[in-house]
């Protein structure tokens, strides 16, 4: 947990890496099914990449929680650039998270399931950094194909507190809205230019990010109401003090197109990095599929309240008042869950999931 002052306003949380010990693998389907929208972008991006030089090649996965939606992906990146490459030529796979990322999980994946992209190939060297990727998070100019996906929406800090919600895009409040903006375009540029350092000229960066729409903004309504309101709930029956309320929020954005594209407006690169594609489009809410359109509300409940837990509930659990025990932590997120999945099964309904693909290069040497 970090503090950050803003505003005036004490602010106690940070982004925490999302639940281990392959809870998140068990729940990030709906970020998974958006996977094949995106991965012949990667080919892509694989097929044209400088591979002629004396060095092993790096591909990075940035935001890789515990690992399973970045199988495929690696799987894809490592064939092309074996195909280019040569049967031998050593190819490192980097994946970053934050610290606290549960990388055990990681580890054991890539070792132990089917679907590793290790499998068959002695030549590819795995690997994680545990450091924010809004700093360098490899050597300068290493990194020849990079990848993220449903990682950069997530912001550096909380600027401020939300007065009336959990999630900026559902605030009504001025400042807070400007707050999370300017932190979402500052975040955006240090990413990039992070990215900037440790590309090697002619390099690729593959982007999966939650977005803005032009009509409907951020969507996930009915997730990031249940999510206010089961903290209301916890207040009501005295678990949560209203302190500890106040100071939760998702520090996630959905930017627009235009806050994608800001950092390349003036002169159409950004340092050395040029956008290549942007598309924003929205995904099919898979749990509204799975659940029948909502008539097994129970399943569409349940499903939408673990998404949630495996993803949100790390960072609001890190402003409970301290000392915030394993044990309060555990049934926080236990009580969560139960009056989440209650207020979700009352009123199931589609939720909108916009995304962004890009793809950035870096200049050619
Ligand atoms: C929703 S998960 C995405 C995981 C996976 N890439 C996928 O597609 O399902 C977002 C990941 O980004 C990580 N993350 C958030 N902020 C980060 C930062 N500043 N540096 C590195 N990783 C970060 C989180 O810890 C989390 O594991």
């Amino acid at each position: 947990m970090t503090t950050n002052t803003a505003g005036g306003d004490a602010v106690n949380v940070a982004p925490e890496p999302m639940e281990g010990h392959g809870a998140y693998d068990r729940n990030s389907r709906v970020q998974g099914s958006s996977l094949s929208s995106i991965l012949p972008l990667l080919e892509q991006a694989a097929e044209v990449v400088p591979v002629d030089f004396a060095a092993p090649l790096v591909v990075a996965d940035y935001g890789c929680a515990g690992g399973r939606n970045s199988l495929e992906p690696m799987r894809v990146a490592v064939r092309a650039l074996r195909h280019r490459a040569g049967a031998g030529r050593p190819i490192c796979v980097v994946h970053n998270d934050l610290p606290a990322n549960d990388f055990a999980a990681l580890f054991d994946l890539l070792a132990n399931d089917p679907g590793s992209y290790l499998h068959g190939d002695p030549h590819v060297y795995p690997s994680a950094v545990g450091r924010s990727f809004f700093q360098s998070v490899v050597p300068p100019d290493s990194v020849t194909l990079g990848w993220t996906a449903w990682s950069v929406q997530w912001l550096s800090r909380m600027p401020m507190t939300i007065p009336d919600q959990v999630q900026v895009a559902f605030s009504r409040d001025a400042a807070a809205r400007a707050a999370y903006a300017r932190q979402a375009a500052q975040d955006w540029a240090a990413f990039l230019s992070a990215r900037d350092g440790e590309m090697r000229a002619g390099g690729r960066l593959v982007v999966l990010a939650m977005a803005s729409a032009d009509i409907g903004g951020f969507g996930y309504r009915i997730s990031v109401e249940s999510i206010y309101g089961a903290l209301q709930d916890l207040c009501a029956n005295g678990f949560l003090d209203a302190t500890e309320v106040e100071r939760m929020a998702i520090p996630t954005y959905g930017r627009t197109r235009a806050e994608f594209l800001a950092p390349f407006e003036a002169s159409g690169r950004f340092g050395n990095l040029i956008l290549e594609t942007i598309e924003l489009f929205t995904d099919h809410d898979r749990i509204w599929a799975e659940s029948g359109e909502g008539r097994d509300a129970s399943l569409f409940a349940t499903r939408w309240a673990k998404f949630s837990r495996a993803s949100v509930f790390p960072t609001l659990a890190s402003a409970l008042r301290e000392p915030a025990d394993a044990v309060r932590r555990g049934a926080f997120f236990d009580r969560m869950e139960a009056a989440m999945t209650r207020r979700l099964a009352a009123s199931p309904e589609r939720s909108l999931i916009p995304l962004a693909k890009l793809i950035v290069s870096k200049v050619p040497a």
